[in-house]
């Protein structure tokens, strides 16, 4: 940050891992994203320590991830009632999510997560707050190896 031109960060972000979808109605959604775009359907799951239901479909290999929230205070009913339905976050894939909090910490760049904290599938994942990236919630994922 601040460094100029041509600074490469240490950042360990292999890829984007998906991209969220903050949705009113998730049977809806799943229509208009695999019978309307045609994307590929891998499934619904529910992640009830986050309040929220997931689709998860296919754009190649970019992975799109539909959220309905689970009762009004979940994050995602709250976002949905002040925001209205669209893209919640961009998620990128990392290896360690603690050396991220730390390395984010140390240029000053605010995470919402002390820790890592488990993410569907195995995964961990720390969340960087979106005032940090120009309004952008921004999610990592570190992934199983
Ligand atoms: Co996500």
């Amino acid at each position: 940050m601040g460094r100029g031109h041509g600074y490469t960060p240490a950042s360990m972000i292999k890829q984007l891992h998906h991209i969220g979808i903050a949705v009113e109605d998730l049977d809806e959604a799943v229509r208009r994203y695999r019978d309307g775009l045609g994307l590929r359907f891998e499934g619904i799951s529910e992640v009830p320590s986050e309040r929220v239901r997931v689709a998860i479909l296919f754009a190649g290999e970019t992975r799109i991830e539909l959220l309905e929230g689970v009762g009004e205070d979940s994050p995602i009913s709250k976002f949905v009632a002040k925001r209205g339905p669209g893209i919640h976050h961009l998620a990128f894939e990392i290896t360690d999510g603690q050396a991220e909090i730390d390395r984010l910490t140390g240029i000053g760049i605010q995470v919402l997560d002390q820790k890592p904290r488990p993410g569907a599938h195995g995964t961990k994942v720390v969340f960087v707050h979106p005032k940090a990236m120009g309004g952008v919630l921004t999610e990592l994922v570190e992934v199983p190896k």
